[in-house]
């Protein structure tokens, strides 16, 4: 097995770590960063500590990144966020199409699409997630849906990417969110295959080059197995992120495998 890409390690913090205790996790990210050498680390803390923890992490090796973004520059929109208002805050990334998003904010694809494209005008990378829910697994349909939307936002890939803005795309079942469940590497495996197969009519370099995460319940205990996965980029964090020692020890399983690979 020989990987190229550079292992990313996300933590999605969500609506949790806002104020001192959010300051606190991004210095022990910072910490944890500094040890790594192959490992590429971001953390998505609440937007209220974001210009804060960007002076915490300013000079490492841990870059921030927003959680969701508007789709346009700016306007009467209240409670949202803008692309370039994220980057003055200290942001060179960013989370789009969030599943909690999808589910509990209407965020359909066509939106997702343009958000995407939003965050490469603000000059954010983008990780943008997809996944299926319990039910399209069961009823046989995950490359289906998982192909839809990735073939919603590709096109963009395709045309914005490039070697400063090389988007993410994170795999992430529904079903493996928060729930202690993850897909089997297996399981893993077949998806971001199937997802790079497609990323390659939209460009070989696209496919090549696109760091695919798998997120859902990733923990120390099973990060290993999925990051040896020959497909498997890197991992977006939840609940494990929000613990430095955690989310240190699924970016140093990252690290060993990243190690042993580029020999
Ligand atoms: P989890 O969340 O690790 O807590 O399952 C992952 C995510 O929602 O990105």
């Amino acid at each position: 097995m020989h990987k190229r890409r550079r292992p990313l390690i996300a933590g999605n913090w969500k609506m949790f770590k806002g104020g001192p205790t959010g300051l606190a996790l991004a210095r022990a990210c910072v910490e944890v960063a500094d040890a790594l050498h192959h490992v590429e680390v971001v953390i998505a803390p609440p937007y209220t500590v974001l210009a804060a923890a960007a002076a915490e992490c300013d000079g490492s090796r841990v870059a921030l990144a927003g959680q969701n973004v508007h789709a346009r520059t700016e306007g009467a929109f209240t409670g949202e966020i803008s692309a370039s208002m994220l980057a003055d805050s200290g942001c060179t990334w960013v989370i789009v199409g969030h599943s909690e998003r999808r589910q509990h904010f209407g965020e359909t694809d066509a939106l997702v699409a343009d958000k995407v494209r939003a965050a490469f005008d603000g000059a954010l990378t983008p990780i943008v997630c997809v996944g299926e829910t319990l039910e399209e697994r069961e009823a046989g349909r995950t490359l289906e849906v998982v192909r839809r939307q990735v073939e919603a936002f590709a096109p963009i890939l395709g045309k914005l990417s490039d070697g400063r803005l090389a988007a993410a795309i994170a795999y992430e079942p529904i079903w493996a969110i928060g729930t202690g469940k993850t897909a089997g590497p297996r399981e893993a495996e077949e998806v971001h295959l199937a997802i790079r197969t497609w990323l390659h009519d939209h460009g070989a370099d696209l496919a090549h080059d696109t760091r695919i995460l798998y997120g859902g319940s990733v923990k120390p205990e099973n990060a290993d197995a999925l990051l040896a996965c020959a497909n498997v980029d890197g991992a977006l964090v939840g609940g494990a992120s929000l613990d430095a020692a955690s989310f240190g020890a699924i970016a140093r399983a990252a690290e060993a495998i990243a190690h042993a690979t580029s020999h």
